[in-house]
């Protein structure tokens, strides 16, 4: 297994590896939305505003990640947003999401960025680092309909900053259907 970053060709079979995953673990609707999320995403961001990571097994892509800016109205952190994520059903449960989150990390770091967050599940999130944060310390772009999945980690330090002023995702994330 080897991870990578994204390459423009792959687009369209990292969108089916989202709709299949999501179809999978949360049904067809969620599949079908998360599937043109990874896509829209993937094709309507200014390249600086996007990184994206792969693992790859006999040149099959099987875990995708995808990383899109996130900017603060008073401040200058270098931060990002994790979302989506998603390990092919039949590789799940293998440690493959942890390592490909962390190969993620380690390359945002190396290129100076300084604060990721993410809107999910703390019990796997947690285990990469990532922490709750309250909207009193760092705002989420859009109203949460699920306040407990806003997560945070600093790249450099254990302790999240607090963040005054909103906050504004890329486009194809600011829509309240993801929130
Ligand atoms: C969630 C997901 C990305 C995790 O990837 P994975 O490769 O299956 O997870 P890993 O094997 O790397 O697990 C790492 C750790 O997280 C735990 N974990 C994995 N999935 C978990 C879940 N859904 N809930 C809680 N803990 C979880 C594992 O037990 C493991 O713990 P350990 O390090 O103490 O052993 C993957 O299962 C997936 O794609 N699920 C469906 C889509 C989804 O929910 N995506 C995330 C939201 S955007």
């Amino acid at each position: 297994m080897e991870f990578r970053k994204y390459k423009k060709e792959k687009t369209s079979e990292i969108k089916d590896l989202f709709a299949k995953t999501f179809l999978d673990s949360e049904g067809e609707t969620e599949g079908k939305l998360i599937g043109e999320l990874a896509f829209e995403l993937l094709t309507k961001t200014n390249s600086e505003d996007l990184f994206a990571y792969n693992a790859l097994e006999n040149d099959q892509i099987i875990a995708s990640i995808i990383f899109t800016r996130l900017e603060f109205e008073k401040s200058k952190l270098k931060a990002f947003l994790l979302s989506p994520a998603a390990v092919l059903p039949e590789y799940q449960g293998r440690g493959i999401g942890k390592k490909l989150i962390n190969f993620g990390h380690k390359d945002l770091k190396g290129k100076g960025m300084e604060i990721v967050f993410t809107y999910g599940d703390i019990n796997f999130y947690s285990k990469v680092g990532y922490k709750k944060i309250s909207e009193e310390i760092v705002k989420a772009p859009l109203k949460l309909s699920y306040p407990e999945g806003w997560l945070g980690q600093n790249l450099n330090d254990d302790e999240i900053p607090s963040i005054s002023g909103t906050s504004h995702c890329v486009e194809a994330l600011n829509d309240e259907k993801y929130w």
